[in-house]
């Protein structure tokens, strides 16, 4: 691996910390050494069936090899975010789930919090928005402040037929035509090689700029992928550092032995908690720049676990519920809950070592106690502080927790970050024995709302919409 020293990789290690799992710290609704080794064989079994499957686009598991396999790519993407940053004045995503919520969460973890309000100096790069919703308000307050004909827009889509992100082109296709644009200059698609929509747009057109979504890479699994790399890159994040950390979290989960490979243990972690009904998993981090990881995390989880059938056609309905908490913010909203509420939740907290930013509170009130002794502490310390009194607290009220440390934030720590979730969800897949990479649960929504927009085919669909029972008005009060 080329990306900097060996020394500086293993200085910027991510590493989990499940002590405060265990019933030696939270009691008796801990789990207990026996909990844990009973996983030993399953475990094994789960990280065989993740190595012998890496790489297959059938099974749609390309994403492992992300970190390895993109050399051109990556020097395309360089080339091209280039050209946009000195070319335009905004970038513009259009795409929704796993084709947007990786830019999102990239750009937040790594670019200034408020980077748009920055000067084209400062950021270097157009300003970038992520439109991840058809909110009609939302559309009208982005059109209010871009200029189409100065923007980039990125549309990605693998399979070019999501109503959402096809509603936005249309959209802006019109827009650009109208402004006399030619949308081969202001348009670049991501999504599928041979197949979609997009692919035929681009065909039609003569050739629209496209990136290709690799087959075997579904959207969730997408963030490394060009989905996430030319956002970044035009972000002026380091993707070659996103795909390093990777790489190296890759490396770390080598080991067979869960008691060595962080993924594989997390995933152990939360099915046996989840089997001693806690059926919560709140994400925590202790960052704002890591805020939207939360929210990326969770559709990972969410979509990936929440199954109804066994790979071998049983019945099950498994799946925990992942929820975004953001420390120190929601200690004063949600905190409450999880320390006294009920015993349902495991609160995976994302803590950083090095903030990377030297900010002392000053000396100031002296006659009053309650706020002089922060002065001459700083904000880093009043963070980290408040984060390992609420592990403390957690624990002391009997509530597994467990911590994942991030020596700081930057794009090698952000790519460990995401291999080591993609592999914790792939490994608590295949310890659930289901399709962790499908989501046939998303389609029925799909198709009615085709059905009530009248999209050709869905005539049955919407017969069978029309058929429920009238309303009862005593239901609406
Ligand atoms: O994770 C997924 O597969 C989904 O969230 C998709 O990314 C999302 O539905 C968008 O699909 P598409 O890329 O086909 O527009």
């Amino acid at each position: 691996m080329g990306y900097k020293t060996k020394e500086w990789r293993n200085s910027m290690r991510v590493t989990l910390d499940y002590n405060n799992m265990m019933d030696t710290f939270v009691g008796e609704h801990g789990l207990s050494s026996k909990d844990v080794s009973k996983y030993v064989r399953k475990a094994a079994a789960a990280y065989r069936y993740v190595s012998e499957n890496r790489g297959k686009d059938e099974l749609y598991m390309g994403w492992t090899e992300l970190p390895y396999n993109q050399t051109e790519i990556v020097a395309d993407i360089k080339e091209t975010a280039k050209m946009i940053r000195s070319k335009f004045q905004y970038f513009v995503v259009l795409g929704i789930g796993g084709s947007a919520l990786g830019p999102i969460m990239a750009f937040n973890a790594l670019c200034h919090l408020h980077y748009n309000d920055l000067t084209k100096i400062q950021r270097k790069g157009p300003k970038f928005y992520v439109e991840d919703n058809v909110d009609p308000v939302r559309m009208r307050d982005l059109l209010d402040v871009i200029e189409p004909e100065k923007t980039c827009f990125n549309v990605i889509s693998k399979s070019g037929a999501t109503s959402e992100t096809m509603a936005q082109y249309l959209i802006i296709l019109d827009l650009l035509t109208k402004a006399g644009v030619n949308i081969k200059e202001n348009v670049i698609f991501t999504t599928d090689a041979k197949k979609g929509n997009l692919k035929k747009i681009s065909d039609e057109v003569g050739g629209i700029k496209s990136y290709i979504l690799p087959d075997g890479v579904g959207g969730r699994f997408s963030e490394l992928s060009p989905v996430g790399l030319l956002p970044a890159a035009v972000c002026g994040i380091d993707i070659k550092g996103l795909l390093a950390g990777a790489a190296y979290m890759d490396h770390l989960c080598k080991p067979h032995s869960m008691y060595k490979n962080p993924a594989l243990m997390s995933a152990v972690l939360q099915i046996e908690a989840m089997k001693q009904g806690k059926n919560i998993g709140v994400m925590m981090p202790y960052s704002d720049n890591l805020k939207y990881l939360a929210d990326w995390y969770c559709q990972l989880w969410a979509e990936s676990l929440g199954k109804n059938e066994t790979l071998d056609g049983q019945p099950c309905n498994v799946g925990q519920t992942p929820v975004k908490s953001l420390g120190v913010t929601d200690q004063h909203s949600q905190v409450q809950l999880y320390t006294e509420g009920p015993y349902d939740k495991v609160v995976t907290f994302l803590s950083l070592k090095k903030y990377g930013c030297e900010m002392t509170i000053p000396h100031g009130c002296e006659n009053i106690p309650d706020v002089s002794f922060l002065g001459g502490h700083t904000m880093e310390e009043l963070i980290q502080a408040e984060n390992a009194a609420t592990a403390y607290a957690l624990t002391k009220a009997g509530r597994m927790n467990y911590t994942i440390w991030i020596p700081e934030l930057n794009a090698f720590t952000l790519g460990q970050l995401l291999f080591l979730f993609e592999m914790q969800t792939a490994y608590a897949g295949a310890l659930l024995n289901i399709n962790t990479f499908n989501q046939p649960g998303v389609e029925e929504g799909k198709k009615a709302t085709f059905a009530l927009l009248g999209k050709a085919g869905y005539a049955e669909k919407k017969k069978e919409l029309d058929s429920l029972p009238a309303k009862d008005p005593a239901c609406i009060i």
